[in-house]
């Protein structure tokens, strides 16, 4: 059975007082190739992951236009929660922050412009949970510099795991088989790599 996507996001945006974001999102997902934004399933399993987990500290590696964003932001808003995200290219953020402003999520969201090996060291600990969606043959490196930073019990999301493997080959084999996490492949619109750091 095909999934009506739209359909799945109302669900969650009409809970609470999500319906504001709805426009903006919609809007966004018009350009998604062009941002190469997450697909929406994604952005709603990152929201019920960041709900369930209750998460207060996230990081985002790779904000593009901010799509995923307002997704990880929307959620925070709920569990008093706040997001850092990183980004390189100096014009995607500054339309990343014309959108948090556009979606009244400038108090939850602060946006870093800058390369994320410079930025992520200086990044205050400690994170319940890390969206990785930068370069994906710098998942390893992001990867190292965040992990002491991510609390116990913290959780790791990496995208793009099916779609863009070959380019991560050494991500996907340290994620596997270091006792410091446990992961697991989920196929999800590109791919996802959930990790949980033990
Ligand atoms: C796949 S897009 C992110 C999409 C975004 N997460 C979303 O779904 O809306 C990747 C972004 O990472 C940025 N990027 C690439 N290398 C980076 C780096 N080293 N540090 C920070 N940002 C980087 C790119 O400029 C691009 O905007």
């Amino acid at each position: 059975m095909k999934m009506n996507r739209r359909h799945d996001c109302r669900l969650f945006l009409c809970e609470g007082k999500m319906e504001k974001y709805e426009p903006i999102l919609e809007r966004l997902e018009k350009t998604a190739k062009q941002y190469t934004n997450i697909a929406p399933e994604n952005g709603q399993f990152l929201s019920i992951l960041i709900r369930a987990i209750q998460a207060k500290y996230v990081l985002e590696v790779g904000t593009s236009n901010g799509y995923s964003a307002i997704w990880i932001a929307s959620a925070l808003k709920q569990t008093g929660g706040q997001l850092i995200t990183l980004e390189v290219d100096h014009k995607r953020a500054a339309e990343a922050q014309a959108h948090f402003n556009e979606a009244g999520l400038t108090n939850i969201v602060e946006i870093r412009v800058g390369n994320a090996i410079d930025e992520i060291p200086k990044c205050e600990p400690p994170f319940g949970l890390v969206f990785l969606d930068a370069e994906k043959n710098e998942y390893l490196r992001y990867l190292e510099l965040v992990l002491p930073k991510i609390r116990s019990g913290g959780i790791i999301v990496a995208d793009d795991t099916v779609t863009m493997r070959n380019e991560m080959l050494d991500y996907v084999d340290f994620v596997f088989n270091t006792s410091l996490l446990n992961s697991v492949d989920i196929p999800l619109d590109d791919g996802i790599i959930l990790s949980y750091k033990n």
